[in-house]
């Protein structure tokens, strides 16, 4: 091979190491830039601090639970080993709850049905009455059939419900 040749493969290798590791640079910067996609919240730099040492974020938002579930679940991430003061600890569940919750129809109280199914006062009032006429609402359809109240608002927040703590 001629030296020119070989000076001209050298460059040309040099070159593609050098687009290869601005390639990469751009990555690691764009996605260092990128947002996590949670919600900002007083509790959520606990969160992102204490839970993700054992498993993925992921795993401990996938699922959706009432306040109390979240206590009981923080509680037991904190006997498994997660690192939160007690003031973190409330933190973090309340963000959770704001966030990944879901409303017990049986307790909340009508505001709180309003706000977290996005519900008028009357629709909010008559599950209150209903609940005290008929004891614990149980199933979705049973929720959908109360009088006076949207089944179509209701199916649109199905994911957000709960029937027990
Ligand atoms: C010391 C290790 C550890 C830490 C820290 C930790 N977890 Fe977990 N977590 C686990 C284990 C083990 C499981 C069960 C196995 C799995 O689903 O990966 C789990 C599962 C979960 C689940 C799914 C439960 C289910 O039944 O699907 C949630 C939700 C969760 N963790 C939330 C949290 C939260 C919130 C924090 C921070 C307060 C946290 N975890 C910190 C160990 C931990």
């Amino acid at each position: 091979m001629k030296l020119s040749h070989v000076i001209a493969v050298a460059a040309l290798v040099l070159g593609a190491a050098c687009l290869a590791i601005t390639g990469f640079a751009t990555v690691a910067v764009s996605s260092g830039n990128q947002t996590d996609g949670l919600p900002e919240g007083k509790g959520k730099a606990p969160f992102l601090r204490a839970c993700v040492g054992c498993h993925e974020i992921e795993v401990a938002t996938r699922s959706r639970y009432t306040e109390a579930g979240w206590r009981r679940m923080v509680d037991t991430m904190v006997e498994r080993g997660a690192e939160l003061s007690e003031p973190e600890t409330a933190d973090v569940v309340a963000y959770l709850a704001k966030n990944f919750g879901k409303t017990n129809v049986n307790q909340a109280a009508p505001a709180q049905l309003e706000e977290a199914l996005g519900l008028t006062e009357k629709e909010a009032q008559a599950i209150v009455s209903y609940r005290e006429q008929n004891g614990d609402i149980k199933t979705l359809d049973q929720l959908k059939g109360v009088p006076g109240v949207s089944p179509d608002k209701i199916q649109a927040k199905a994911a957000a419900i709960a029937f027990r703590d």
